[in-house]
């Protein structure tokens, strides 16, 4: 008899207790250490974030202001790891490169080994934090064929980003206060979302004692696929590859088509049932955007207003409770930056460290155990091997 619950996809199991965000699904509620996900879109920005995710407090102005500076102070990543990427093919998923290099980070940081010190856990974030989107605009100047661009320490982080991204050693432009503001918010937006499937990875990993940039290699991995992470280089695709409004209707009933494996990239939840909180801040991030860059009547914008109303108003959607998730838009927003596709989930991996790192962080703090999960074994009864 087995004295476990079987529940595939953990749909009812707790794993463990944190104090770190809390999602009612059914009303479409995201608190980060109880502050709402759209007065953080609002009032506070990405680092700070950051800071309340690991601290479980906003900073005073002191207290954000040390931080910024510590985070500016581990931007750079050590010049030996530049030849990594040379082992990599020009065209490699962007993503199969992040996996990589921040895995190896872990050679380069052993003190990061001594998990049970909570200083060298706090310096672990940070750097982490602080060099994962020099790493993530590498990946790009990389499929580019271009030189690395320093990270520049007069700029902040979201511009910083953008900056190591688009600029050249030939040719520095100053970088639109609208497209920066829309970066950070694309980073604060996906900057935790408790125990989803890379956060469950990165503290099955971390069960075990692993480094804590392995254990972030990790939550990359679990994050590259469509049903996760990947959705927002899908939502894109799929946009493309409808190409007119008048194309909607076939991709709507192929999604609802049980004999067809497609489904609409960048709408359900596993959780939110009713509406995706951080959908709402991206939609209007992303009429921002347009806007400054004069793209209102983008046509991949036009398909994607037309398929949320289709979805949105159609019964097979209501009874299930399908509505866009947070990847629906953020793909077109990055679009218009100029930001190509492959890139996207590279941006997500950036904008969820934070999250990753502070339930980490919060595990390893506590009392805690190897996770381990149980199966329910269905494979042959015990025989013998065959005598020859
Ligand atoms: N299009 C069409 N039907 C869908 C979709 C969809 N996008 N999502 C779920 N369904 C149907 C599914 O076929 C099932 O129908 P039925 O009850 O008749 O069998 C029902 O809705 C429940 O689906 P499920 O697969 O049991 O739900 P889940 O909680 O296991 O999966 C999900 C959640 C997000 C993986 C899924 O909704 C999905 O694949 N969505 C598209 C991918 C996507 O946008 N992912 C990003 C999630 S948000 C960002 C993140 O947190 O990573």
């Amino acid at each position: 008899k087995n004295l476990f619950t079987y529940d595939p996809g953990f749909v009812s199991t707790a794993a463990c207790e944190s104090k770190i965000t809390f999602i009612d699904g059914a009303k479409g509620i995201l608190l980060h250490r109880g502050y709402p996900i759209d007065q953080l879109a609002e009032k506070s920005d990405y680092l700070e974030t950051c800071f309340l995710l690991l601290h479980g407090e906003l900073p005073t102005a002191e207290e954000k202001e040390v931080f910024v500076n510590t985070i500016k102070n581990h931007t750079m990543v050590h010049e030996q790891l530049n030849h990594f990427f040379n082992g990599f093919r020009r065209d490699a998923h962007p993503m199969a490169i992040m996996c990589g290099v921040v895995g190896a980070l872990s050679a380069f940081y052993h003190d990061s080994m001594d998990i049970s010190n909570p200083e060298h856990r706090i310096i672990s974030a940070h750097r982490l934090i602080a060099k994962i989107p020099t790493l993530a605009a590498m990946v790009y100047k990389y499929s580019m064929g271009q030189p690395f661009m320093y990270p520049r320490n007069d700029l902040n982080y979201s511009e910083n980003f953008l900056h190591m991204m688009f600029n050249t050693p030939c040719e520095e432009k100053a970088i639109s206060p609208v497209l920066s503001k829309a970066m950070d918010r694309i980073f604060l937006l996906h900057a935790d979302h408790e125990q989803n499937a890379s956060t469950s990875t990165v503290r099955l990993a971390g069960s075990t004692g692993a480094n804590p940039f392995a254990c972030i290699a990790s939550g990359i991995a679990a994050l590259w696929g469509p049903a996760h992470g990947g959705a927002n280089e899908a939502v894109l695709n799929m946009l493309e590859e409808i190409g007119d409004v008048s194309n909607i209707d076939t991709f709507v009933a192929k999604a609802k088509d049980k004999e067809d494996p497609f489904r609409l990239m960048g709408f359900g939840h596993r959780v939110y049932k009713n509406f995706d909180p951080r959908a709402k801040v991206m939609k209007q991030t992303c009429d921002e955007v347009l806007a400054e860059l004069g793209m209102e009547n983008d046509p991949l914008l036009k398909i994607a207003l037309k398929l949320e109303k289709i979805a949105t108003e159609d019964e097979y959607f209501i009874k299930r409770g399908l509505y866009p998730n947070v990847d629906f838009y953020s793909g077109i927003i990055l679009k218009a930056i100029g930001i190509p596709s492959e890139m996207f989930t590279v941006i997500f991996a950036t904008g969820r460290t934070p999250g990753w790192i502070a339930h980490w962080n919060e595990m390893i703090s506590n009392d805690y155990r190897i996770g381990r999960p149980r199966q329910l074994y269905t494979g042959s009864p015990k025989r013998d091997y065959p005598s020859k």
